[in-house]
């Protein structure tokens, strides 16, 4: 996949290009991704960003399975943190961040718009924690991130369920601030981003980092347990099962734990 950089005035967007795998991520997609967001915190010039995805259907799908099917406790841990890397360079981006959510945002792709600071979407959104389905909690922030957004209970529901939720439900239960027709949402995005970028740009960094207080918390532990169980998923028969059952096109069969 290609992570595209667009500069429009002070508004840079990045686009999440591989359509053909609904924007799903591989290891060097997501260390590209962390380097572009690095990349946008050292230019001054850049008022506020907005995180996208290619195509009509989908924001990003999440990690890609058929990639991460095979990776052992060891390459879990290390694909985790990497994941977590990406997410905080969206996270803690000095300037903020505007996720356009247009379609699927599934695991990793759900945890990147929660890493955003903003997230709008459009009518055919899909958001979903499904990590769960693949024999693996989630792993690139969405256990820490979500429950602070939605609250413990409905968070815990949608992660252990592994659930979709559509765009009315996400409007509804604040995990998006507003909906949109497809074709419009990215002019709606672009209206705010530059409604951010014409206020000053110190008082808004210093907005956005105050209110990651706020929300933050304790995370950075609950990110580093959540490192380590991802991690450990992948010592486990279920991640291989859950894996093996997406891309062969048929319903896991989870063994009861011993
Ligand atoms: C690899 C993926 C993919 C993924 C879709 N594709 N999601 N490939 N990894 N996450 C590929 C499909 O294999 C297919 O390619 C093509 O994209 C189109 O997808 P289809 O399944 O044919 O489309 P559709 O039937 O419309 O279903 C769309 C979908 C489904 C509901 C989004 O693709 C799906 O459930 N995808 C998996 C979503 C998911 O579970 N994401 C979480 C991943 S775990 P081919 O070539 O086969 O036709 C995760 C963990 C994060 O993100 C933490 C990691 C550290």
């Amino acid at each position: 996949m290609a992570i595209d950089l667009e500069r429009r005035g002070s508004i840079a967007v990045v686009t999440m290009n591989r359509p053909e795998a609904l924007n799903a991520f591989n290891n060097e997609q997501l260390r590209v991704l962390a380097e572009t967001f690095d990349e946008i915190g050292n230019d001054g010039s850049i008022r506020c960003v907005i995180l996208t995805g290619a195509g009509e259907r989908a924001f990003a799908a999440g990690a890609d399975i058929k990639e991460m099917k095979d990776l052992d406790g060891a390459g879990g841990l290390t694909f985790g943190r990497l994941g977590h890397r990406a997410t905080r360079s969206v996270e803690e981006l000095p300037q903020p961040v505007i996720a356009a959510v247009n379609g699927f945002a599934l695991g990793g792709g759900c945890e990147l718009a929660l890493a955003s600071d903003i997230r709008l979407a459009s009518e055919n959104a899909v958001f979903a924690q499904p990590e769960v389905t693949l024999g693996i909690p989630p792993g690139w922030g969405g256990t820490q991130r979500l429950t602070r957004l939605v609250g413990p209970g409905l968070a815990s529901e949608l992660i252990l369920s592994g659930r979709r939720v559509k765009a009315d439900e996400a409007l509804r239960i604040g995990l998006v601030n507003s909906v949109w027709p497809l074709d419009q949402l990215m002019g709606e995005a672009t209206k705010l981003a530059e409604v951010i970028a014409a206020n000053s740009p110190l008082a808004v960094r210093s907005a956005k980092q105050l209110v990651r207080l706020a929300f933050n918390g304790q995370t950075i532990d609950g990110l580093d347990s959540e490192a380590r169980a991802f991690g450990e998923a992948f010592t486990m028969a279920d991640q291989k099962e859950g894996m093996t059952a997406f891309v062969e096109k048929r319903a896991a069969v989870f063994a009861d734990p011993a």
